[in-house]
């Protein structure tokens, strides 16, 4: 049997974060997977859910099995985080996830059992491993224009142009906030357009959302999700505790199917807890607990939205420091988009001959779409990455 198999292709994220440890340079920057570091390059854990695992440590009487769904209370409010009020939360059906992946394949699960005709539409680029998973599981997928290289922002006329070919019950996937990889968001007013027009092609839309609170905070990062989950009868919501709680290695995510239509709610909570079981059975439990206990305690909470702020704006700080360095050292504007866009990521729009001189000239490791995770740097490497950027001529 074994003989039928081949080799894989290596995931090009995962592949870069080996090469970077193999890089005997002292010198060397990593700015390759989206994992938040500190300035002294560390991840750190933190403080509320420091302090959660340590009372869970204390409170904690028992491992047993939660249910399918996970903690309903992780579940109800993973939903108020995300969607606030936009929805009554009874038309949300929620299950923990392994991660916000694991929401990702749940979610194209339940469209393959829902349709197994819908195609599912993606921003070019998106997320590799989106394509990877579809691929998989045998989904066509359609790309539709997103990043305008040229001006580091988003090509809204393509963008709309190439979702009208949207048809009823084709997917929509939209990164709710925070772009991965290029950094480049819509406006609220075109995001309106874009709920307008899926609701007009009868295709249901599907948001990752990966990064809420490291683009514009908590709420306003929120926005895009609530307004398409308000507008739109069907909508399904992936959403990752990875990066906001930095419980990257505990699986934490969220997978929810908003419903306007009464009567669906129990079909689509059913028909949730029910992928779970045939994947993996029971959801890990403990970075969802630890997420519920933030969520559900003033101080932890405050304390945790207090720390991810610091990230955020820390990130921010980064970002606006590199387009002024790079401003004085090319003498123009145009590496100006760095500081508009938000998140995590930037995507520099440059071929993958000078990110690879990048890395070889100057241990500068970034994805081979030349997109850098802006959290990989600090006041010190930044000046030493923008003078790499002009050397190698972007
Ligand atoms: C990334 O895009 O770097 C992160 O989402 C980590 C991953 O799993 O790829």
């Amino acid at each position: 049997m074994f003989e039928h198999l081949k080799d894989q292709p290596a995931d090009k994220i995962l592949a870069l974060m080996q090469a970077y440890k193999e890089d005997p340079r002292e010198e060397k920057i990593d700015l390759g997977v989206g994992v938040y570091k500190d300035a002294s390059g560390n991840t750190p854990i933190m403080r509320a859910v420091k302090a959660a695992e340590k009372r869970l440590w204390d409170e904690e009487q028992t491992k047993a099995y939660t249910g399918l769904a996970g903690d309903p209370l992780f579940g109800e409010r993973m939903a108020s985080l995300v969607l606030g009020d936009a929805v009554s939360l009874d038309s949300v059906a929620r299950v923990a996830t392994p991660g916000g992946t694991g929401a990702v394949r749940q979610a194209f699960d339940l469209v393959r059992m829902a349709n197994p005709e819908a195609r599912v539409f993606v921003s070019d680029p998106t997320w590799p491993n989106h394509l990877s998973i579809l691929k998989h599981m045998g989904i066509a997928h359609v790309p539709y224009r997103y990043f305008d290289a040229e001006t580091g922002g988003v090509d809204f006329d393509g963008m709309m142009e190439d979702l009208a070919g949207a048809g009823k019950g084709d997917i929509v996937l939209l990164h709710g906030c925070c772009h991965n990889p290029t950094g480049a968001n819509l406006t609220m007013e075109q995001w309106k357009e874009v709920a307008d027009l899926v609701n007009k092609t009868g295709a249901v839309p599907m948001i990752d959302i990966a990064y809420q609170g490291f683009g514009d905070g908590l709420e306003a990062d929120a926005g895009p999700t609530r307004l398409i989950a308000a507008h739109c009868p069907e909508v399904l919501i992936a959403a990752s505790c990875s990066k906001n709680f930095g419980i990257y290695r505990e699986r934490t995510g969220c997978l929810m199917a908003v419903a306007h239509e009464a009567g669906r709610h129990k079909t689509n909570q059913g028909t949730l807890a029910y992928l779970n079981r045939q994947n993996f059975s029971f959801p890990p439990d403990h970075g969802a607990r630890l997420v519920l206990m933030i969520l559900g305690d003033d101080k932890l909470r405050a304390d945790w939205e207090a720390e991810l702020e610091e990230v955020r704006l820390g990130m921010l700080e980064l970002r606006e420091q590199l387009a002024r360095e790079l401003r004085e050292l090319s003498g123009s504007d145009r590496f100006g988009f760095l500081a508009q866009h938000r998140g995590m990521f930037s995507r520099l729009g440059v071929g993958p001959e000078k990110v690879e001189a990048l890395r070889e000239k100057h241990g500068v490791y970034m994805v081979g779409d030349s997109r850098m995770n802006i959290a990989g740097l600090n006041a010190e490497t930044v000046p030493k990455l923008a003078r790499a950027i002009i050397d190698v001529g972007i």
